[in-house]
């Protein structure tokens, strides 16, 4: 089975890794060329992470860069695809432009999937000429480490197609759950909303940045609290998620809460800002607790 993969970011050079991982030949697209560069060296690193930590051999690793191929174009990366996966910057308009190009050039019968965080499989889907073999493939960050992959079967998606992706899901060493196409899906539906709530409870004054992770780490045995969570997404990121929340139900319950807000606006973005809840040293994942919020 041919794979391709829209978008050498964060998430696609990680789906490539692992696909590759797992003996398939990987296409890796993006128009960008540093950016395709650089997901070949973070592969790499992630590669002798995983050596060092003695889940993988040498051996392995070269055979694993050795299934992955470079493309900086659609057209030609994805005409020999059996599935592809885009993962490219998530935004509604490139999305729908991008899957109008795969469906132009991927073969008759290959499965377009998608790993938007929030974006309507049924709206992607309706672009193409095969909604029925379009499907959401969603990734968790860092895909070589996490074991999830949400699956969003959009109102059209095939039965087949669905089990199809439930089956490579687990070739890849994932768990996959799949779920049906509403705003959200289940992952952000469940976790935007807890995100947004502790920052109306740092907005109200109930508790500060560090009491607020603290509860729900030692309390609920998070791995991570929700603010520090949040600051790793990206506070513009959160944002945006709940406002997909917020009009796809029409529900006031998911308005994003005026810190996050203001903070967005003030470019305090989070980790990749150098500030959010926590300050960040450059280069370095160091928390420090933002002056701003300290009591
Ligand atoms: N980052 C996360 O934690 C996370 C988690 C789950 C899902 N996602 C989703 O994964 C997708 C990618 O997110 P990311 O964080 O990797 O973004 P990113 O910004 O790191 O990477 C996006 C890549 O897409 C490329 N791109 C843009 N337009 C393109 C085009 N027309 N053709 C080919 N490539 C193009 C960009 O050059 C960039 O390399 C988004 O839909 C996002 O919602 C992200």
């Amino acid at each position: 089975m041919n794979i391709s993969v829209i978008g050498a970011g964060t998430m696609g050079n990680g789906i490539a890794h692992v696909f590759a991982q797992a003996g398939f030949k990987v296409n890796l697209i993006d128009v960008n060329a540093a950016q395709l560069q650089k997901a070949l060296t973070t592969i790499d690193k992630n590669l002798d992470r995983q050596i060092a930590k003695g889940s993988l051999t040498t051996e392995q690793k070269t055979n694993t860069l050795a299934n992955i191929t470079t493309v900086n174009s659609i057209a030609n990366g994805v005409k020999n695809a059996d599935l592809v996966v885009e993962a490219a910057t998530e935004n509604t308009e490139l999305k729908l432009q991008i899957f109008k190009q795969m469906d132009e050039n991927a073969p008759e019968g290959c499965i377009l999937a998608t790993n938007t965080s929030s974006i309507s499989i049924t709206k992607i889907a309706a672009v193409t000429k095969r909604p029925e073999l379009v499907i959401g493939m969603h990734f968790m960050n860092p895909v070589p480490v996490m074991k999830l992959v949400e699956i969003i079967n959009g109102y059209a998606t095939k039965k087949e197609v669905t089990e199809t992706i439930v089956a490579l899901s687990k070739q890849l060493g994932k768990v996959p759950c799949a779920v049906n196409d509403y705003p959200g899906f289940i992952a952000n539906r469940i976790l935007m909303p807890m995100i947004n709530e502790a920052i109306y409870s740092l907005y109200e004054g109930v508790a500060g940045v560090e009491e607020i992770d603290t509860v729900m780490k030692l309390g609920m045995a998070h791995p991570m609290g929700p603010l520090q969570l949040a600051d790793f997404i990206g506070l513009d990121v959160c944002h945006s998620i709940l406002k997909v929340l917020q009009d796809g139900f029409g529900n006031p319950k998911y308005a994003p809460c005026p810190l996050l807000v203001n903070m967005v606006l003030a470019g305090k973005l989070g980790a990749k800002s150098g500030e959010g809840f926590y300050t960040y040293s450059a280069g370095s994942k160091e928390l420090v607790v933002s002056e701003s919020f300290e009591k």
